[in-house]
């Protein structure tokens, strides 16, 4: 078959994949490869058992996989023989040198650049799909055209907004799809190539462009925006807790302003995922290598919150049970950073079990997704730690139920048979303030929300 347009992703990740996935299916006549150095990955993107979960992916990948969606290993072919070529490698914080923990690391995609430069053996549109510095194009086009042949690349900046766990609907769907280009006649062409391809399925008025440099730092600002509402929201959580306040009636009150609005001020145990917290590190390192140390500290100053976010929550669980978790047993209930994600990269969980583990706490972990990559994080940790999927069995003889995923299951959990199970007196810590409180409270339970004053019976 003629295919119209030959496309590639490298990096077949928690963004390539997905993202590509949806390209294909809705451009049944573009050819779409998505390569990875990792080639477990690759095979699990052809098994049956794809390496994400998310929910609606397994109907798109069925529906393209094989005919115009294909995940392949041989990086030097597939180079060769695509026109565009999407990068979304990992670009996280690095972790030695100049700048660690806070500049990001930009190794995985200066070796893809250089690889795209090493096979091409045509002129190619690359495009910056992963989360990068601003600037960060500027190298990129060094590398690239350091061979001064006739070949020629232009870069172009599309970021990827969706979230996980919501990542079919948001690029199904998404609110706007950012594309930098340089105003030159090539730059102008290649985003036009661009537009082309997602004007298939979103309408023009959200296509938006912009130049390269405000493309990338909209990406590194929108997810500071919206990490620093979590903390905002969790920073008033800790005074309700003083005031008798109620941090849910607070955030309804202040979200009905239009101005402000409602979405991401649902106050937790603090963010987590692979990015808020990298890409803010990383906003933090611009800030101060361009000179501008208040406006780094004001947005390092998110991070704090929500470190000191998950202390507090640690804290109140060690006073409220009597300043001791010994020989305790603690049920966690959910261990991915969100609901309807595996994923567990950053996730409050592993710093809260570690704590309790460090208590002496005995640790049941239950989760309906994440319990592998939870075994993998917890792995190496002193402590008794056990995995089990089934909340009833997990929470059975324990002390505490501690939930830290929003997993819609959670709420509709028969709480009368946990409680009956469990070692008296019962605390219910409710880390994401999803399960009605006043009735497991009447059930017998101590509960313990956030932001919300406890009931207890002691
Ligand atoms: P990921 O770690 O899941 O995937 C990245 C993949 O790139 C890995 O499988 C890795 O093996 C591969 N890779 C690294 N170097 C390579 C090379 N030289 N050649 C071929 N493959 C290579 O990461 P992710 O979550 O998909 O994120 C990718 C980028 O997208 C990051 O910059 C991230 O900030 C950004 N982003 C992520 C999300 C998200 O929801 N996870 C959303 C928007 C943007
Ligand atoms: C986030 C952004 O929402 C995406 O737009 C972006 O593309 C992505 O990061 C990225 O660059 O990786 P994601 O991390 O997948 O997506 O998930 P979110 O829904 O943003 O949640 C992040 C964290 O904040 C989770 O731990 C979640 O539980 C927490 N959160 C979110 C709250 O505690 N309260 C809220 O009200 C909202």
């Amino acid at each position: 078959m003629k295919y119209k347009k030959r496309i590639l992703c490298i990096g077949a990740g928690y963004v390539g994949g997905p993202s590509m996935a949806m390209i294909a299916y809705k451009c049944p006549d573009y050819r779409i490869t998505v390569v990875d150095v990792n080639h477990d990955r690759i095979d699990a993107w052809n098994s049956a058992k794809l390496p994400v979960y998310e929910p609606g992916l397994d109907k798109i990948v069925k529906k393209t996989r094989g005919k115009n969606l294909f995940f392949a290993k041989d990086i030097e072919n597939q180079i060769k023989e695509n026109d565009i070529i999407f990068v979304s490698v990992n670009t996280p914080t690095k972790t030695y040198g100049a700048g660690a923990d806070k500049a990001a690391d930009l190794q995985y995609w200066e070796k893809t650049a250089r690889q795209i430069l090493k096979y091409s053996r045509s002129s190619k549109i690359v495009i910056e799909k992963s989360t990068l510095p601003v600037k960060t194009a500027l190298a990129m086009e060094k590398i690239l055209s350091s061979a001064r042949g006739r070949i020629k690349f232009e870069v172009l900046s599309n970021p990827e907004f969706m979230a996980e766990g919501t990542a079919v609907g948001d690029l199904e769907n998404p609110d706007r799809v950012l594309i930098g280009a340089h105003e030159t006649k090539n730059g102008l062409n290649a985003r036009a190539q661009l537009i082309e391809i997602y004007s298939r399925w979103i309408p023009l008025k959200k296509i938006i462009t912009s130049n390269i440099w405000s493309s990338e730092l909209s990406k590194l600002v929108a997810n500071a925006f919206l990490a620093q509402r979590v903390s905002s929201i969790n920073s008033i959580s800790a005074l309700c807790e003083k005031t008798d306040a109620d941090i849910s009636e607070v955030s309804r009150a202040v979200g009905m302003d239009s101005r402000i609005g409602s979405k991401f001020l649902n106050a937790g145990i603090g963010f987590g995922g692979s990015c808020f917290k990298k890409d803010i590190l990383n906003l933090v390192y611009l800030c101060n290598y361009y000179g501008l140390p208040e406006v780094a500290a004001y947005w390092e100053s998110v991070v704090k919150i929500n470190e000191y976010q998950q202390e507090r929550f640690i804290a109140n669980i060690l006073k409220s049970m009597f300043n001791t978790l010994a020989g305790k047993k603690i049920c966690v209930l959910g261990f991915a950073f969100k609901a309807d994600t595996g994923d567990t990269r950053e996730s409050p969980a592993i710093n809260i079990a570690g704590k309790l583990l460090m208590e002496h706490a005995e640790v049941i972990i239950s989760d309906p997704k994440a319990l592998q990559n939870a075994a993998d994080d917890l792995a190496g940790i002193e402590g008794s730690v056990k995995y089990i999927e089934d909340p009833y069995q997990a929470a059975a003889g324990c002390h505490a139920l501690v939930i830290l995923t929003d997993w819609d299951l959670y709420r509709r959990l028969d709480f009368k048979r946990i409680y009956r199970s469990m070692v008296k007196p019962a605390f219910l810590f409710d880390g994401r303030n999803i399960i009605d409180h006043a009735k497991c409270f009447t059930i017998g339970f101590n509960v313990y929300p956030i932001g919300k004053p406890a009931l207890s019976h002691l």
